[in-house]
């Protein structure tokens, strides 16, 4: 028996949901769209909410929204989802690299300070993997702050969601994320003057003026399923809770995601280990070799695409860290085997 490192939690409730979506007769952008536009804003206590068809859509309308083009900098980790790097070259501007800390494994607003220059339009600060980090130093700094809450939705800082505290906020909801609904992702901000600038922007038809648009809705049926998936938030973090609780005993210290923290909390998206005298690339190994599947957190950092730059916390979390499998969908027997293997490798230590 292989533990996948993910596997996505759908009961009927989703089934239902879709079904009665395409029963109506109308599949296209539409209710089950507003309401999650409505409802997600109101969680994350933004005033607007503007559903797309990708995570990485919206980090490029919201760089679009900022004014951000030609020649401008954008400060970002290297240790993320390339889909940041990318939107910052879809807007044509130069994409920034900044280290990570070592606290909270996210953007080091110290880095950050080192890397602003006159050209500097946006810094966007993802919370990796469910842990919020220090963006309120960040926000502080007086440069417009795209926070990511693609994998941290439901994370808080000292009690507040992620997704309140950017200039404009994004989220996904790709099939492996948090509320994970095949495709899609969202805009957040207290603008007017954005939120109707992305309504008008994500679609072509039907417009008086003809000026350079796209096509980037979402569609009721993936509303739907992404509606279903937050109602089911609070159970997936519980379920993740009694997960992690299970393999502390034998982890310990070894455990550095999620941070031990009340003010920065955590959703559990991801349960990121090292071990002190195993790389990554040898705990994935002996991983395989059990039947369970670990992950290095990123792909690669990317930074390391190019020559030359040195980001030493980016590059030993990379070399160091795994993700276990902390699925809210996992059973019993999945469970038991991974912390059999943790055991193995982590108990003697
Ligand atoms: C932090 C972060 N931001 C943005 C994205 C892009 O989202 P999408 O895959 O929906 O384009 C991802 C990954 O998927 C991500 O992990």
């Amino acid at each position: 028996m292989i533990v996948p490192h993910y596997r996505p939690s759908f009961s009927s409730r989703e089934i239902t949901a879709v079904r009665k979506v395409i029963d109506s007769g109308y599949i296209a952008q539409g209710e089950r769209v507003q309401e999650l536009e409505t409802t997600l804003a109101e969680f994350v206590e933004k005033n607007f909410g503007v559903a797309v068809s990708s995570g990485t859509t919206a980090l490029i309308l919201a760089l679009k929204a900022l004014k951000v083009s030609s020649g401008n900098e954008v400060i970002i980790p290297a240790y993320t989802c390339t889909a940041l790097w990318h939107a910052v070259k879809a807007v044509d501007s130069i994409p920034v690299f900044s280290d990570i800390e070592t606290k909270y494994w996210n953007l080091d607003p110290d880095d950050v300070k080192r890397k602003i220059t006159p050209k500097t339009k946006a810094i966007i600060f993802p919370h990796m993997f469910g842990q919020p980090g220090r963006i309120q130093e960040i926000s502080d700094l007086g440069i417009p702050v795209i926070e990511d809450i693609a994998q941290s939705i439901g994370a808080r800082i000292n009690g507040r969601p992620v997704g309140m505290f950017g200039t404009i906020s994004i989220g996904s909801f790709y099939a492996t994320k948090v509320i994970g609904a095949g495709e899609g992702g969202i805009i957040f901000t207290d603008d007017k003057t954005v939120e109707n600038y992305i309504r008008d922007i994500r679609e072509y038809d039907e417009k008086e003026t003809l000026t350079p648009r796209i096509s980037a809705k979402m569609n009721d049926i993936t509303a739907t399923i992404a509606l279903e998936q937050f109602h089911k938030l609070p159970e997936f973090t519980s379920k993740r809770k009694k997960i992690l609780a299970q393999y502390k005993p034998v982890l310990r210290d070894r455990i550095l995601i999620p941070v031990r923290d009340s003010g920065f909390q955590s959703n559990l998206y991801r349960c990121i280990i090292s071990h002190p005298e195993k790389t990554a690339d040898e705990l994935i190994k002996l991983g395989k070799e059990y039947g369970i599947t670990l992950r290095k957190p990123v792909y690669k950092p990317i930074h390391t695409y190019f020559n030359g730059q040195n980001l030493i916390n980016t590059e030993s979390a990379w070399k160091r860290q795994v993700s276990i499998p902390i699925f809210p969908d996992m059973t019993d027997l999945e469970v038991e085997l991974v912390y059999n293997f943790l055991k193995r490798t982590f108990s003697k230590l």
